[in-house]
């Protein structure tokens, strides 16, 4: 039995809450729209939804046994069970998170700041967002403000903070896109819309749309940087883990999916190009809550993003967690210390992703890599998202898959999840320990060095 000075959900539906409320987050409702936009649409989508429920599913149930075995961070989790040297598994995923976090947390900013403009009714936002986003003093302050706000919630640990927080902002936020998606639904356009994003056309898959749908599996479920394994130490051993993985992986997936089926009738009832990149949400929606009429669309339009920036709040609250509680439970810092010296850093970290977004050129354009072997310019912001989100939360997930299977061993992850189970079905188990022993170690092995080669250095594999 785990004794517990460091703290622990107080049920499930808090730790489902809490772990759907990192998985739910800018990369359902932001991301997730302008990916399947450049990736062809409805052809993404399918890809995505295999993978969330193929090959990511295992790798989270991998993540949340070993964390609640372990009752430790994601490092020290990987050297209790393995060996000192697995460190390193670890370090990767708090480095991931550092990066992703110092990105997110300027995106969060400009949702933030749409809240605020849309008190004031200024709903030609939408066909500034390229100069609002470049005015980095603005953004740059409420990234400030956001990230202090999910520093005081990391501070005051698991219950009083993340968990409280979740259950209420969570179903809200539901609520409010169901309602948006069913008022989409009425305006002229929005069959091609959803057609776009339901029947997918297989000759826009290529190689560039595989690795941008597992790479957003992974970041849209907080997978592949222990952020599950820090969430699963604090989870009692009464739960059943397959259950709760379930709940958070088909939460968090319908509320992209949703998003999606929100969005896409917008896009196409407005004109909007759907490939216009990770504009897509913060150009198309003002326009649309104007559409409602003065007072109902500053209602609905504050209200709107004043959730996406409390389900963004939700996340980064997680993001922060992995390094604090590493910094809390390895190196012995104090918890309050870890948190505000993280988050200055992280901060700092993402000044050049705030100013490549217009403010200074040479961010803006900071280098070329490649797309499906064309070269292409990219931003700061961008080159760091391909790192962190696509690169190093697939690469994570592969070794934790590997490591969960040959280092700890499938009896080993059996015995844990038998712990709590509450059905004795027998073929979810089974799947999982072939996804962990095979599936994933292949697959997302192959996409996973393929995307690298094929990205960062233009050898074209396919
Ligand atoms: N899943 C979060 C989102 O979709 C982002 C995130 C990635 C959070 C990795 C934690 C870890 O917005």
């Amino acid at each position: 039995m785990a004794t517990n000075s460091r703290g622990q959900f107080n049920s499930r539906l808090g730790f489902v809450l809490a772990a759907a409320g990192s998985a739910v987050g800018l990369g359902n409702i932001w991301k997730f729209p302008f990916e399947v936009g450049a990736g062809g649409g409805a052809a993404f989508v399918l890809i995505y939804l295999a993978f969330c429920f193929l090959l990511c599913f295992p790798v989270m149930i991998s993540e949340i046994a070993i964390g609640r075995k372990t009752q430790l961070n994601a490092v020290g989790a990987f050297k209790k069970l393995g060996h000192h040297n697995w460190a390193w598994i670890g370090l990767l995923g708090i480095l991931a998170g550092v990066f992703i976090l110092s990105f997110y947390n300027v995106v969060a900013g400009w949702a933030f700041g749409y809240f605020l403009q849309m008190v004031q009714g200024n709903f030609e936002i939408g066909q500034n967002f390229g100069s609002y986003i470049s005015k980095w003093e603005s953004i740059g302050l409420y990234g400030l403000v956001f990230m202090g706000v999910t520093s005081v919630i990391v501070s005051k640990g698991i219950q009083g903070g993340i968990e409280r927080a979740a259950k209420i902002l969570m179903p809200s936020l539901f609520v409010l896109i169901i309602g948006l998606m069913l008022y989409a639904f009425t305006l002229d356009g929005a069959m091609d819309g959803i057609e776009y994003y339901l029947v997918p056309d297989f000759s826009e898959i290529t190689g560039e749309v595989i690795y941008s749908a597992l790479g957003q599996a992974f970041f849209s479920l907080s997978l592949g940087m222990g952020a599950l394994i820090t969430y699963g130490s604090y989870v009692s051993r009464k739960q059943d883990i397959v259950r709760s993985a379930a709940m958070i992986t088909l939460t968090d997936v319908s509320v992209a999916f949703l998003a999606g089926m929100m969005i896409f009738p917008f896009v196409f009832s407005s004109g909007i190009e759907p490939n216009g990149g990770a504009g897509l949400i913060f150009a198309t929606l003002p326009g649309v809550f104007e559409g409602l009429g003065p007072i109902l669309g500053i209602v609905i339009g504050a209200t709107f993003f004043l959730l996406l920036s409390f389900a963004a709040l939700t996340s980064t609250v997680s993001l922060l967690e992995v390094p604090v509680a590493y910094l809390v439970d390895e190196k012995k810092i104090k918890r309050p210390v870890a948190v505000w010296g993280m988050a200055t850093l992280i901060f700092l970290l993402g000044l050049p992703s705030l100013l490549g977004n217009g403010a200074v050129e040479q961010l803006t354009s900071f280098m070329t890599l490649y797309r499906d072997g064309q070269e292409q310019m990219i931003s700061f912001m961008d080159f760091v998202e391909l790192i962190a989100s696509d690169t190093f939360l697939p690469l994570g997930g592969t070794v934790i898959a590997i490591f969960t299977a040959y280092v700890w061993k499938k009896n080993n992850l059996n015995a844990e999840l038998m712990e709590g189970r509450e059905t004795d079905s027998k073929w979810m188990m089974s799947y999982i320990n072939f996804a962990v022993m095979f599936f994933c170690p292949i697959i997302l092995g192959a996409i996973t060095i393929i995307t690298i080669l094929e990205r960062f250095f233009g050898i074209q594999v396919f």
